[in-house]
């Protein structure tokens, strides 16, 4: 059995663990809104017609902000259209995905929804067909208690306090020829430092994110974050990152490393944002708001048949609803890893997407809501790792990928918090074939014990939940985890991701 010998310094601190790391997205797109989170005729449905299986899935998953309403959608996006009375608000061509929005779900129904939840909201505004008047208002009707037109308007809608949204994202991939209203670095950085000093006109304290590419693979990546942060350096607090990985041509080797190219791009979006910085002369830092992360099956998506033609313009059709199999949550786990191990500079994270939609839980109409394979890491990573990320050295055995040239067998992080002693180790086996005996040197984190285990790994690595057997795959107790004279042994099965609990 190959083995690796990790060690973990509580010295080696990478940066506090930001609530902000552990965000989600909810999109109008598909069966994400209508049909997802909202049913009004489901048995578990409130008065509000929020399901109550999901409301319930959505607090054990740990979300903490949430970013809306896009995504693609937020480009062709009229914010005005998704307040006021419902039966007075407008149905509208949702371009994006060939859809109708109903808009019978908007911002004070959604921001209802996030205090069920137990989420904050992180607002995406309209950069692509709209401008930053738009963006003003909205930021106006959310963020100012009364007195003016917009403000009074929120009021009069059934909301007497502001909403108070602290992050806003300048509008969404406009680096990708897809997007509505897609424009050069030079022509978005302009726009959106406008549109920035606008909103701190109004409002000083805002996070503002501005648009990062769309994935390291964009020809534009690099110079785009360049220019954009040129325009934008004194103006915005972060930079938004997107990247989505698959199984390519069967390649589960280089699939299973994706998280070696996540950390490139997150090393490379850094140094860039600081290179501006020195060229500035800048003191400040600007952080990276990973706001679209996720395994995602995009190539399928492109092969399928789009929805198309002009009398066609369904509701909540079935879009984006890969179902996850053990191996997609082990990337996932993997990522996650990623975004702790770069916990200082990645100050937010936005798993996209939550229901339905490329999503860690899956509903039916009128039937269950379950919890795909990488519900399951996203729940245990933000349950246990509180405090600081930590740095772990790696002595690891290595393997060979097509993608990736020559990457860890195995790779981990861990957490501690100063508060409650507390740590988390975890960790991601990518062997395809054998198991590997882990040592943890842990003796710097004092005399702990072995709190609890998880582990993500099936004799079938494409298992799935699915309608006919939600519960398929779920993480079991890994008790080969014990702890003698300092050392962590804990075995990790072929493709599998760990989390253990230490205090
Ligand atoms: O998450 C699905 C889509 O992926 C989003 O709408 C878009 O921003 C990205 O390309």
């Amino acid at each position: 059995m190959p083995e690796a010998r990790l060690t973990v310094d509580p010295d080696s601190v990478v940066g506090p663990i930001r609530r902000e790391l552990f965000g989600g997205f909810v999109e109008h797109l598909g069966r994400h809104v209508y049909d997802g989170i909202y049913e009004p005729g489901h048995p578990s449905a409130d008065d509000e017609g929020f399901r109550g299986d999901v409301i319930a899935l959505m607090k054990e998953l740990g979300v903490s902000t949430i970013r809306y309403p896009g995504g693609n959608f937020v480009s062709g996006f009229r914010w005005e259209d998704s307040v006021g009375p419902v039966r007075e608000r407008p149905s509208r061509l949702d371009l994006a995905w060939h859809s109708t929005e109903s808009n019978e779900v908007g911002l004070h129904e959604f921001h209802g929804w996030l205090d069920k939840v137990g989420s904050d909201l992180m607002m995406a505004v309209n950069l692509g067909t709209r401008g930053t008047l738009e963006a003003l208002d909205l930021l106006e009707y959310a963020n100012i208690r009364g007195g003016t037109a917009l403000s009074d308007q929120r009021v009069a809608n059934g909301r007497t306090e502001p909403f108070n949204v602290r992050m806003w994202c300048l509008g969404n991939e406009m680096d990708g020829p897809w997007q509505l209203g897609h424009r050069s670095a030079d022509d978005y950085g302009k726009l959106a430092s406008q549109t920035a000093k606008g909103m701190r006109q109004i409002d000083p304290d805002l996070q503002l994110v501005v648009c990062g590419s769309s994935g390291a693979h964009m020809p534009t990546f690099g110079e785009w974050e360049r220019v954009v942060l040129t325009h934008t350096y004194d103006d915005v607090d972060l930079i938004s990152c997107h990247a989505y990985y698959e199984e390519r041509n069967g390649d589960l080797q280089s699939f299973l490393a994706s998280a070696v190219d996540m950390d490139g791009f997150i090393d490379t979006v850094i140094a860039t944002a600081d290179h501006v910085g020195a060229v500035r002369g800048s003191k400040k830092k600007i952080d990276i708001s990973f706001d679209e992360w996720n395994v995602w099956y995009i190539e399928r998506f492109h092969n399928e048949d789009r929805i198309a033609g002009i009398d066609n313009w369904p509701t909540a059709p079935r879009l984006l609803e890969d179902i996850y199999s053990v191996a997609d949550a082990v990337v996932f786990g993997s990522l996650m890893i990623s975004l702790l191990k770069h916990a200082d500079r990645v100050a937010s994270a936005s798993l996209a997407q939550l229901v339905n939609v490329i999503a860690p839980i899956m509903t039916e109409p009128g039937g269950p809501a379950w919890r795909q394979t990488t519900f399951y890491p996203f729940a245990i990573t933000s349950r246990l790792a509180r405090g600081d990320a930590l740095r772990v050295r790696l002595d690891t055995p290595t393997y060979e990928t097509a993608a990736y040239g020559e990457v860890p067998l195995v790779d981990a992080v861990a957490t501690r918090d100063p508060e409650t002693g507390q740590s988390a180790v975890f960790l991601v086996n990518r062997s395809v074939e054998e198991a590997v005996q882990v040592t943890v040197a842990i003796s710097g984190l004092g005399d702990v014990s072995v709190i609890e285990t998880h582990t993500l790994a099936d004799a079938d690595v494409y298992a799935k939940n699915t309608l006919d057997d939600v519960e398929r795959v779920a993480p079991r107790a890994n008790d080969s985890a014990a702890i003698s004279d300092g050392v962590l042994h804990v075995t990790l099965p072929p493709v599998s991701w760990t989390a253990v609990a230490l205090g």
